[in-house]
Order: C-alpha cells, then structure tokens, then sequence
C-alpha cells in the first residue's frame, strides 16, 4: 500500500465531520476504479470520545487521516512466498542463520547494531565468515558453533549473508 495523502484534523468538530463521513461511506472507497482505505491515527479515535475519565489527561496530538491507495497490481501471494523463502541451499542457508545466529545478529540478517551486522561483515571477511562460524573469536561473546554447522552448512549461511549484503 502507497501512502497517498493525509489530512490533519484540527478541531474536534472536523474529527466528528470525518467520523461521520467515514461511518456513511465505509473505511474503504474506491475512485476512479481505484480502490482506497482510510484510517484515523492519533488522537481522534473512539477512546477518546468514549473513554470517560480514562482519556482524561493523556497526550493529545493532532488526529491524522491516512489514505493508503491500494496498488492496482499488487503481487500475489505466490509471488510473495518465492521472495521470502527460496529453494535449495539459499533457503537452507535462511534456515540455518535464523536457527543458529539470529539470536544476536537479528532476524533476517539485521543486527540491532548492538553487535556486528553481519550483512557488513561478510563484504569484509568473505568466506574467512564460515570459518568465524565455526570456530568463533575466542575472547569474545561470538561461540564457536561448529559443533552444531558443518563446512557446507557454515557456506550456506554464508551465501545467504551475501544475498542479503546491499553489495550483492
Ligand atoms: C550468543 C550470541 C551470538 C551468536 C549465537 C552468534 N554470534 Fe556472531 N558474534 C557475536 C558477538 C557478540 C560478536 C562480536 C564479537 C566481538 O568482536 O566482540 C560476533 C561476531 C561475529 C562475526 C565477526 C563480525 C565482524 O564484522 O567482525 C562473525 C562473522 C559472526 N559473529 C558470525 C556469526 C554467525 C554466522 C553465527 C551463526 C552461525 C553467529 N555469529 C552466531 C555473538 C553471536
């Protein structure tokens, strides 16, 4: 979904005027065959019209209306399964990080930054990466995970690194 266009709703009266529209017209509309959804964020939604006492007090921002258009050639679910999980040794290798190093290094080969993010290293180490993987850096909190990942499964993991680098 593509951000379109938002509108600050200032007063109260306009978030009451939006709330009708939308409650007339339904979340979803469509223009010109193209289809759009609406959403309220921020102050504005029902709790702060119905919460009483407990919306007494708390942050009031501006309430915001998001319009998202729906693209017209969105792609299907297929589609979407062959990007996320391949064949063969890549998705061997997606397995394999995610069963053994995501834990630190971060879900899809994205660190928190805490420690290396490995999409960097594997530009700078190259294949010298697998064997880090096997025998880690001793002196430090990376273990040596060979007792768990063989060469090949050391390799897969680290071409699914590679896949993963912004060089690839
Ligand atoms: C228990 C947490 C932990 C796990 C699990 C872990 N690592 Fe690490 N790894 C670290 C830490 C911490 C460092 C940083 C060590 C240092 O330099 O102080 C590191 C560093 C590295 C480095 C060096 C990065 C660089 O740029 O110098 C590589 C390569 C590496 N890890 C690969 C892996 C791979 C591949 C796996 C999975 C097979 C894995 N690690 C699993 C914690 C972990």
């Amino acid at each position: 979904m593509f951000l379109r266009s938002t509108a600050t709703v200032k007063s109260s009266a306009g978030r009451i005027a939006i709330l009708a529209l939308l409650a007339a017209c339904g979340p979803n509309q469509a223009v010109d065959g193209e289809q759009y959804v609406s959403v309220l964020a921020g102050w504005g939604g029902a709790f702060g019209l119905v919460g009483g006492t407990a919306a007494r007090g708390v942050a009031r921002g501006p309430g915001v209306l998001l319009t998202y258009a729906l693209p017209t050639s969105a792609p299907t679910p297929e589609q979407i399964q062959a990007h996320v999980s391949r064949p063969g040794d890549f998705a061997d290798g997606e397995r394999l990080y995610h069963r053994w190093c995501a834990r630190c290094h971060g879900a899809g080969a994205v660190s928190s930054s805490a420690i290396p993010d490995l999409r960097d290293s594997v530009i700078r180490l190259g294949d010298g990466l697998a064997a880090i993987a096997r025998h880690g850096l001793p002196g430090t909190g990376m273990p040596a995970l060979g007792a768990e990942l063989d060469e090949a499964d050391a390799d897969r993991i680290l071409r699914y690194l590679q896949e993963q680098s912004p060089q690839h």
